[in-house]
């Protein structure tokens, strides 16, 4: 069987999330080496403990030198990603994050419950009277860009650009957007500069302002830095949280006792939030490379050796869950590493996609209790992303 297992293949995912390989690694094989086709290969760790090590030892396994499996970047493709803090490590991040921090703290965010919850009843509105949808176009993708403009106070006539400009860049594995994603990146660059030029002279209680501010050490974010942080927020929190609500709302309708559980209002919103991050884990993977020779499980790891961090199979992890492949929307506690292992690099927006999942599934409990299939479940081509392409539903809107 070990001899069948690629890990690396997109196809793979598209078709669904390879469980059984997952399982088979944890058990026999939990640092598995995996080759890539003309390039060199990984690491692939498989069990939570080992997922969990990596994310919180920066020093040993490095996000400098990328974190994104593929492409093997040029020093110069380097260079562009470390502006970014997922790229960076300790002491360089912790600076960085130490200033971003403060638009996410509970606090902050707690003071955006009441928006998300009408724009959740909004999206809900829009689809009511047609009785039909699709739930990832209509709904899932919806919800977490205007989120995000409402995190960066952007004007409502904005939106739609901003929504067009964070579709492309975060386009699939398809060559031909590549043009397209350069440009829509420096148009998000340069509207990031144009707003935080208006908040500099106009400040306002948002986002963008506190951002902007020195903090209480008078540190602030350099040149460049606030744009850079806009296009990740446009990439971190678009496609995540798209594809939890998507694969959340499929897991509900594949196991009607749970939603049964949300319909009636048997288990709190934000427990049942967790449990779905854990079923769906967004994202696959990522990537870390070795610093320094080490080993895992006695496996030796030589230096610049990449590493890579399974979450769906971490989150099945039978050592850590009781009865892993059952869906339980009132698992607690629930341990998952659907946001990441811990360490610095742990999502920057679990609050806030804690929140927004919350609300949307609250709202959707309440309004669309038959929600149900109504076609065919297109998956995405990634290795990248756990997401899903289209999702007809059918439902009596209240
Ligand atoms: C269900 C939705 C989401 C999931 C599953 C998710 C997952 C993750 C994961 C796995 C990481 C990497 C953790 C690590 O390397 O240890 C991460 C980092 C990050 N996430 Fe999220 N995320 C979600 C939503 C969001 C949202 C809504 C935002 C912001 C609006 C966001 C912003 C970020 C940022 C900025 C980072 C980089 C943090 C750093 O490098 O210090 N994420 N996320």
């Amino acid at each position: 069987m070990t001899t069948d297992i690629d890990l690396y293949d997109p196809d793979v995912y598209q078709r669904a999330m390879p469980y059984d390989w997952f399982s088979h690694l944890r058990e026999h094989d939990p640092v598995h080496w995996q080759e890539v086709p003309g390039q060199p290969g990984y690491w692939a760790l498989t069990r939570h403990e080992d997922v969990v090590h990596v994310s919180r030892h920066p020093e040993l396994f490095s996000s400098y030198r990328g974190t994104s499996m593929l492409p093997e970047q040029d020093e110069e493709g380097l260079a562009r990603n470390r502006m970014i803090m997922l790229n960076q490590d300790p002491p360089e991040h912790t600076r960085h994050r130490r200033l971003v921090n403060r638009g996410f703290t509970p606090r902050a965010i707690g003071h955006l419950e009441k928006h998300i919850t009408e724009i959740c009843d909004g999206l809900i509105d829009e689809v009511a009277a047609r009785g039909e949808a699709d739930f990832v176009t209509d709904i899932a993708a919806q919800l977490p860009l205007y989120v995000i403009c409402e995190l960066l106070g952007v004007p409502p006539e904005d939106r739609c650009k901003i929504f067009a400009w964070s579709n492309a860049l975060v386009g699939f594995d398809d060559p031909e957007y590549a043009q397209e994603r350069m440009s829509s990146m420096g148009a998000l660059y340069a509207y990031a500069g144009e707003q935080a030029a208006k908040r500099r002279r106009d400040p306002r209680d948002d986002l963008i302002t506190t951002l902007l501010e020195p903090d209480a050490d008078g540190e602030e974010l350099g040149p460049g830095e606030f744009e850079m942080f806009v296009l990740m927020l446009a990439v971190a929190g678009n496609e995540t949280t798209r594809n939890a609500a998507s694969g959340g709302m499929l897991a509900l309708i594949e196991h009607p006792d749970q939603w049964a559980r949300l319909v009636n209002d048997e288990v709190p919103a934000g427990t049942a939030a967790e449990e779905i991050v854990r079923w769906v884990s967004p994202i696959i993977q990522f990537r870390r490379t070795a610093q320094a020779d080490t080993e895992i499980r006695g496996q030796r790891i030589a230096e610049g050796e990449k590493v890579v961090v399974y979450y769906p199979a971490a989150n099945r992890d039978p050592r850590v869950f009781t009865g892993p492949g059952a869906f339980d929307l009132g698992r607690d506690p629930n341990p998952h590493v659907g946001f990441g292992g811990g360490g610095p690099h742990f999502c920057l927006g679990a609050h806030l996609a804690r929140m927004e999942l919350a609300v949307l599934f609250r709202a959707l409990a309440a309004r669309m209790p038959d929600i149900r299939p109504a076609g065919e479940v297109r998956r995405l081509r990634s290795n990248f992303i756990n997401g899903i392409k289209e999702m007809p539903v059918r439902f009596t809107a209240a």
